[in-house]
C-alpha cells in the first residue's frame, strides 16, 4: 500500500456553527463562521516522489456542519500536494463514490497518456487506480490544482467538494510571513446538510452555490501583522462562479496567474478569476483593522431562454458583494512590506512568433438535436471522446482564435499545454505570460498561442463552467510526433 508521505501542517478542523439555514432568504449571511482560516493537510514529496492515496467519498464537514458533501481522505478540500520540478506524483485513487470518477491535475505540464493526466479514464465505483504523473525538470513553480474529470459527473463532483491544491515548489523566497492556498468554492446545502443539485435550467446557466467557502470554511479569518506580507495562492474551484475579488483597504500585488509568474508584480484593486483560474497575490497590510475579502456580482450572461423566471435551486445569483473571508490585522501601523522586483523569468513569450498553424474554434450553443435542452459544444458539435477534433504537431506553435457568439461568457481551458493570450475582443491587455484559463466574453473572442511542446498524446479543451463541460462543451486534441 502507498501511504501518505511526509505529512506536515494542520488538518482542516472546522468548528464553526450555523444558525437559521433554510429560514433566511440569504443563506450566505445566515451561516455564521469567523473561525481562523485553516490550511488543508499538506503532503510533501520525499526522495523525489510524492506518493499518497486519495479516497473520494461522501460525508465531510463543511462550513462547520456535517454534510453529504464529497471529500478526499475525509476532507474538502483534499490535501495540498507539494512537490518539485522533476519529481513524480503517484496517486492511488480509491473511488468510494456511487458514480465513476477520475483525477485531473489542472495546469500541470505533464503527459496526458496512460496513467498520467488522462481525462479519458473512468474509475468505477469501488475501484482503485494508480496514477503516475512525472513533472519535467523545467516545470514552472507555482499553484495548480486537482479535481475529478469524468465527463458527465465533473460539475456534481467538484461542486460536491472534490478539489485540492498542488504546489510546485521553487521560485524566489518572497520573505512572506505566511504562504497559504485559498481554495474558493461554492456549494448549496439543504437544512440536513445534503448537497442541493440544480435541475436542467441551472445546469445550462452553470450552477452557483448559496455558500462561498474558503478551504471548506465559511468566512474564515486570516490574521496578519501590519508591516508583514502573506502569499495567498487563490484558486477558483467554483463550478461556474466567476470571482471578482477585492480586499477592503488594500491592493493585491499579483505575482502569478494560473501558476505562472508574471514578469513583475502587478498591483490590482480587483482580481477577476474565472472558474479554474488561479492567482498568487501578496497581501501587505499596513494598518490594524478588520478588512473583508469580497467577491462582487459578475454578469456572465444567460442561456437566453426568456420567461423562465429563476434558474431553480443551486443557482444563487447574488445582487451584492459576498464576504469570502476577513483579514484581521494586528500591530502598529507600519510601512507596507516591500514588493519583490523582477520575478523568475517567465517562459519565452510566444508573441513574436513564428506561428506554424492557425485554427478557429467556436463556442456554440443551439437547441438540441438530441432531445430537449441545449446543445453545448464547440463548432456545433458536442463532446465525443472517440472523435479527434484538432491534430497539432508535436513542437508546433499554433494560434487559436477562440470565438464566442453565444449570449454567455465561457472560460476556455486547455489541458497540458499552457497558452498565451495575444489579443482579445475587449482590447484588454494581459502580461506576457502563459496561462490555462481565459474567459471568452459573450459575443467576443480571444486570440491565443500555444506551443504543443514536450508531450504527445490526446487530451481535451473545454468550457470550465463545469456544467457546460458535462453538457458537451468539450473537444479533443491529439498531439502527434
Ligand atoms: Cu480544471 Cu479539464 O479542467
Ligand atoms: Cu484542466
Ligand atoms: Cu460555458
Amino acid at each position: 500500500m502507498l501511504a501518505a508521505a511526509g505529512t506536515a501542517g494542520v488538518a482542516a478542523g472546522v468548528t464553526g456553527w450555523v444558525t437559521g439555514i433554510g429560514t433566511s432568504t440569504d443563506r450566505s449571511e445566515a451561516a455564521a463562521s469567523g473561525d481562523p482560516l485553516t490550511d488543508p493537510e499538506q503532503v510533501s514529496s520525499r526522495d523525489g516522489v510524492l506518493a499518497l492515496t486519495l479516497t473520494a467519498a461522501p460525508g465531510v464537514s463543511l462550513a462547520g456542519r456535517s454534510t453529504s458533501a464529497l471529500g478526499f481522505n475525509g476532507s474538502s478540500p483534499g490535501p495540498t500536494l507539494r512537490l518539485r520540478p522533476g519529481e513524480v506524483l503517484r496517486v492511488r485513487l480509491v473511488n468510494e463514490l456511487d458514480q465513476p470518477t477520475n483525477l485531473h491535475t489542472h495546469g500541470l505540464h505533464v503527459s496526458p497518456e496512460g496513467n498520467g493526466d488522462n481525462p479519458f479514464l473512468s474509475i468505477e465505483p469501488g475501484q482503485t487506480f494508480d496514477y503516475e504523473i512525472r513533472l519535467p525538470e523545467d516545470h514552472p513553480p507555482g499553484t495548480f490544482w486537482y479535481h475529478p474529470h469524468r465527463h458527465g459527473y465533473v460539475a456534481d463532483q467538484v461542486f460536491g467538494g472534490l478539489a485540492g491544491a498542488i504546489v510546485v515548489r521553487g521560485g524566489p523566497d518572497l520573505g512572506t510571513a505566511a504562504d497559504r492556498p485559498l481554495l474558493i468554492s461554492d456549494i448549496s446545502l439543504d437544512g440536513s446538510g445534503n448537497v442541493v443539485s440544480p435541475g436542467p435550467p441551472g445546469r445550462m446557466m452553470g450552477r452557483q452555490g448559496d455558500l462561498v467557502l474558503v478551504n471548506g470554511q465559511h468566512r474564515p479569518v486570516v490574521s496578519a501583522r501590519a508591516g508583514t506580507s502573506q502569499r495567498w495562492r487563490l484558486i477558483n474551484t467554483c463550478t461556474s462562479r466567476v470571482l471578482s475579488l477585492r480586499l477592503e483597504g488594500h491592493r493585491l500585488a499579483q505575482l502569478s496567474s494560473d501558476g505562472m509568474f508574471l514578469p513583475a508584480p502587478v498591483e490590482r484593486d480587483r482580481l477577476v478569476l474565472a472558474p479554474g483560474g488561479r492567482a498568487d497575490v501578496l497581501v501587505r497590510p499596513q494598518d490594524p483593522g478588520d478588512y473583508r475579502l469580497l467577491t462582487d456580482p459578475f454578469d456572465r450572461g444567460h442561456p437566453g431562454m426568456g420567461g423562465m423566471g429563476g434558474m431553480g435551486p443551486g443557482t444563487a445569483t447574488a445582487t451584492g458583494p459576498i464576504t469570502v473571508a476577513r483579514l484581521a490585522v494586528s500591530g502598529q501601523s507600519s510601512a507596507a512590506a516591500p514588493l519583490p522586483g523582477p520575478l523568475p523569468t517567465p517562459p519565452n513569450s510566444l508573441r513574436p512568433g513564428p506561428v506554424d498553424n492557425r485554427r478557429q474554434i467556436a463556442f456554440t450553443m443551439g437547441m438540441g438535436m438530441r432531445g430537449p435542452g441545449m446543445n453545448f459544444g464547440f463548432d456545433g458539435r458536442q463532446f465525443d471522446p472517440q472523435r479527434t477534433d484538432q491534430r497539432p504537431a508535436l513542437g508546433a506553435t499554433e494560434e487559436w482564435l477562440v470565438t464566442n457568439s453565444t449570449p454567455m461568457d465561457h472560460p476556455f481551458h486547455l489541458h497540458v499545454w499552457p497558452f498565451q493570450v495575444v489579443e482579445t475582443s475587449t482590447g484588454s491587455t494581459t502580461p506576457d505570460t502563459l496561462r490555462d484559463v481565459v474567459l471568452v466574453p459573450a459575443g467576443g473572442w480571444v486570440r491565443l498561442r500555444v506551443r504543443f511542446a514536450d508531450f504527445p498524446g490526446r487530451s481535451v479543451y473545454h468550457c470550465h463552467i463545469l456544467d457546460h463541460e458535462d453538457l458537451g462543451m468539450m473537444a479533443t486534441v491529439h498531439v502527434k510526433p
